[in-house]
């Protein structure tokens, strides 16, 4: 069998076709473009990327972006400062810090003073906490709620199925077992984290109908892994340098050629989960714009 190829940029498109439209409704209604501050502390040539496709698809979905840099020696009182401005700021309705800042900086306190109402990565307590409860926040975790795209628009309904989720981050393995499990439309599976401690995770993996993969380990699920006919979801974006060419390329952290023949459907890398995880953070733009310009009326 050869699988599927689940085509994030085109879902991606859809949806930030569907995002474009919500912002100009908004521009229309309230006179001013959904406004988003994208802070990157430091260097880092991976965020670099990332931050640049989240500027760049700001303005193809009707979104004003600002950019805000600071150096890698920066500390946490810095980002702090500028948080602060940010949140004090009418003209800006999401604020997204990219991860990881360099490790002087203390992450958890910069969450913990974004606005929860400009919340856009939903990284803060209060929005974790109305994910998991399922009380609807607005706000989508963007790679795990990216996900959830992918899944409904190929098709594949998660209802009654076994997702089993390697990995068991903040940003992708908790918030999506949560997305995963509730008891909704879209949803419903039975959910099984797989993680660094368990033992013979692969054991957990192979009687999975949904495998997403979020460990950040580059080929780490080997065909082995996975059930024949499961859908194979590849949250993984690592570079590694191609012993052939010699050439640094991007690998997801399912080994793609071996799942491909085994699965029924997966997502490439690049050009699978990567390009929805910034369609949700667009979509949460706007819903924060509306939230804001609502309350402010
Ligand atoms: N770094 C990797 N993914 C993300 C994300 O979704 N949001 C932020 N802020 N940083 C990231």
């Amino acid at each position: 069998m050869t699988a599927k190829i689940i085509d994030g940029k085109a879902i991606a498109a859809e949806f930030n076709a569907e995002t474009r439209e919500l912002a100009f409704r908004v521009a229309g209604e309230f006179y001013r473009q959904p406004g988003l501050a994208v802070v990157l502390v430091g260097d880092d040539p991976a965020s670099q990327v990332y931050v640049r496709n989240k500027i760049r698809t700001s303005a193809e979905t009707g979104i004003r972006s600002e950019l805000h840099r600071l150096p890698a020696t920066a500390t946490t009182a810095e980002v702090l400062e500028l948080v602060a401005r940010l949140n004090a700021d009418p003209a800006v309705d999401g604020i997204l810090v990219q991860s990881p800042p360099p490790p002087q900086v203390d992450e958890a306190e910069v969450i913990r003073a974004i606005d929860p109402d400009k919340d856009v990565d939903c990284f803060s307590e209060r929005n974790v906490g109305r994910l998991l409860i399922g009380h609807d926040s607005g706000f989508r975790p963007c790679t795990p709620w990216g996900v959830m795209e992918l899944l409904r628009r190929s098709g594949c309904d998660p209802a009654g199925k076994h997702a089993v989720v390697v990995g068991r981050s903040n940003i992708v393995g908790k918030p999506m077992a949560a997305l995963l499990m509730q008891k909704a439309a879209g949803a419903n599976a039975t959910v099984t984290v797989v993680h660094s401690g368990t033992v013979e995770p692969e054991r957990y993996a192979r009687q999975a109908d949904i495998l997403i993969a979020a460990i950040g380990r580059p080929n780490f699920v080997t065909g082995n892994w996975i059930k024949p006919g499961a859908v194979v979801i590849d949250v993984g974006i690592n570079r590694v340098v191609d012993p052939d060419t010699g050439r640094s390329r991007l690998t997801g952290d399912v080994n793609f050629d071996e799942a491909v023949e085994i699965a029924s459907a997966i997502t490439p890398v690049p050009g699978g989960v990567g390009p929805m995880t910034v369609a949700v953070l667009m979509r949460n733009a706007v819903t924060a714009a509306m939230l804001h310009l609502r309350m402010c009326r």
